[in-house]
């Protein structure tokens, strides 16, 4: 089994902060081992967002996970964005900082979509450097984290997973792997999740997505609004004896269940991950 990176924590299991746990949060101390805030939410001046965040973190270890960097596009890099995520760091300590393998807008006009970029030579090049500027900005490596897709480029000239491994080899950036994206885009382009999962640089794997999806038609889409279904388990299993124990979580962003039931289904995710180290050793 190959070791996840040296550099950074292996945190555990962890969840997703929603606003609708806030409280149960506080009051249940929920067996959860680290949440993840999403950096857009506390990249204000003041008030309730933040106040809740500063006392969740003085009980849980936090990462950051961003929406807006739109580091594929070919717009500058927002500076003021990096300022205040630079800022929010700092201000709260998290154990990382993720982001997404996409493009969110171009020529000034955010599109509010993680979209797909083509698999090319071109797009490593245009995007590892400009992980490399954040990474300098923010003084730290960041994650990147593979998102899924109903389209594809008639010009991309390798597998998704090739892109996602050359850009992480090129930028030395580290990766946040979405298993359910990795399953609904298995779906949905027609390969084997398999190659997916063995292909990717596994020392620079750091944390690993747990979520559901919908169908629409022929194709799977990434709702995140219902539980993590069998084949994403099964994938996950995959994940923890390529990858090893690293950070894991449960992403749940719509029809929101109560707190209980997502660390039930987090303790899912620790039981898969102790059974299959445990046949491995
Ligand atoms: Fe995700």
């Amino acid at each position: 089994m190959k070791a996840a990176h040296p550099t950074l924590p292996a945190l555990g299991f962890g969840l997703g902060l929603r606003t609708d746990h806030y409280e149960a949060i506080l009051a249940e101390g929920p067996r959860v081992d680290w949440f993840e805030a999403i950096s857009e939410n506390y990249m204000v001046g003041g008030g309730r967002p933040l106040r809740w965040l500063e006392r969740i973190r003085e009980r849980y270890p936090l990462v950051l996970h961003g929406v807006s960097l739109s580091i594929g596009s070919t717009d500058p890099l927002d500076r003021a964005y990096l300022i205040g995520l630079k800022a929010l760091a700092e201000r709260f300590e998290p154990a990382w900082i993720s982001d997404h393998l996409c493009w969110t807008g171009v020529a000034g006009r955010n599109l509010h979509d993680l979209l797909p970029l083509p698999h090319t030579e071109e797009a490593v090049r245009h995007v590892a450097a400009r992980v490399r500027e954040v990474q300098d900005f923010l003084g730290r490596r960041i994650l990147l984290e593979n998102v899924s897709s109903y389209v594809s480029f008639n010009h991309s000239a390798v597998p998704e997973w090739e892109f996602l491994g050359a850009v992480a080899e090129t930028a030395d950036c580290l990766l946040l792997l979405d298993v359910n994206n990795i399953y609904v885009n298995s779906h949905n382009h027609g390969f084997d999740p398999l190659d997916y999962l063995r292909a990717v640089p596994a020392r620079r794997v750091q944390q690993i997505h747990l979520a559901g999806h919908s169908r629409s038609g022929e194709l799977l889409i990434d709702t995140h609004d219902h539980p993590v279904p069998e084949p994403v388990w099964a994938l996950y299993a995959e994940a923890v004896r390529l990858f090893g124990p690293v950070a894991a979580m449960v992403e749940r962003d719509d029809r929101i269940p109560p707190l209980a039931e997502l660390v039930a289904e987090l303790d899912r995710a620790r039981a898969i991950a102790v059974g299959t180290l445990a046949q491995a050793a």
